[in-house]
C-alpha cells in the first residue's frame, strides 16, 4: 500500500519533472567517433552532480539533513533538482550491462529519489534521512552491473563519501 502510493509519487514527479525541463540542455555537439571515451557523457555527467564528491547533490543533502532543524527550503529546492536528474538517469543507455537490470535499478533510484523529496516537501527529517540511505547504499550494486570505468574493486571510486552512519 505504502510502496504503490510511493511508486505513484515518484513517477508523478518524473513526469513534472520531464515536462519542467524543455530546453536548457546544452547541445555538446556530435559525439566521439569510434575509439572516444569507453563510458556514456550523459551518465557520467549525472553521476558528477549527484553522487561525485563533497559538492555533489547526494553529500550536500546529507549533510544538511543532519542540521537540527536542516534547511528545509535549501534541500527542497535540492531533491527536486535529484528527482530531475534521476528522471534523466532513467532515459540513458549504459555501455555495460542489460536493458533490464538498468530499467529496474533506475527506477528502484528514483523512487528513493521521490521517497527524499516528498520528505523534505514534508519535513520529514526521519523519512528524509531513509531515503536518503537507501541512495547511498544502491551505488555499489550499479557500478557493478553498468559500470565500464573507475578503478578496480572501488565500490563509489574516489568521492563516494564516507560509508552511510
Ligand atoms: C542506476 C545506476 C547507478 C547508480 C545507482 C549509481 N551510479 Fe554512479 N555510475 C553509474 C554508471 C553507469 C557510471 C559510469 C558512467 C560512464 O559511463 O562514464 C557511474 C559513474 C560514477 C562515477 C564516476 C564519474 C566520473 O567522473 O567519471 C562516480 C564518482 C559515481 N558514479 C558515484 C556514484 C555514487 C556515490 C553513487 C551512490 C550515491 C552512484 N554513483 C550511484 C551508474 C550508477
Amino acid at each position: 500500500m505504502i510502496a504503490l502510493l510511493r511508486k505513484e509519487t515518484a513517477l508523478a514527479l518524473l513526469l513534472t519533472g520531464l515536462v519542467g525541463c524543455g530546453g536548457g540542455e546544452a547541445m555538446d555537439g556530435p559525439p566521439p567517433g569510434p575509439g572516444g571515451p569507453p563510458g556514456n557523457p550523459a551518465i557520467k555527467k549525472i553521476m558528477v552532480k549527484l553522487a561525485k564528491g563533497p559538492q555533489s547533490l547526494t553529500e550536500t543533502i546529507g549533510k544538511e539533513l543532519n542540521e537540527t532543524p536542516p534547511p528545509w527550503e535549501t534541500i527542497q529546492t535540492q531533491s527536486k533538482d535529484y528527482v530531475h536528474e534521476s528522471g534523466e538517469l532513467v532515459k540513458q543507455e549504459p555501455k555495460k550491462g542489460s536493458k533490464e537490470s538498468w530499467e529496474k535499478l533506475t527506477a528502484a533510484w528514483l523512487v528513493s529519489a521521490g521517497e527524499l523529496d516528498a520528505a523534505a516537501q514534508a519535513k520529514d527529517q526521519a523519512a528524509a534521512k531513509v531515503a536518503h540511505d537507501a541512495l547511498k547504499n544502491s551505488c555499489k550494486e550499479c557500478h557493478q552491473a553498468h559500470r565500464t570505468m573507475g578503478p578496480p574493486g572501488g565500490p563509489g571510486g574516489p568521492g563516494s563519501g564516507p560509508p552511510p552512519a
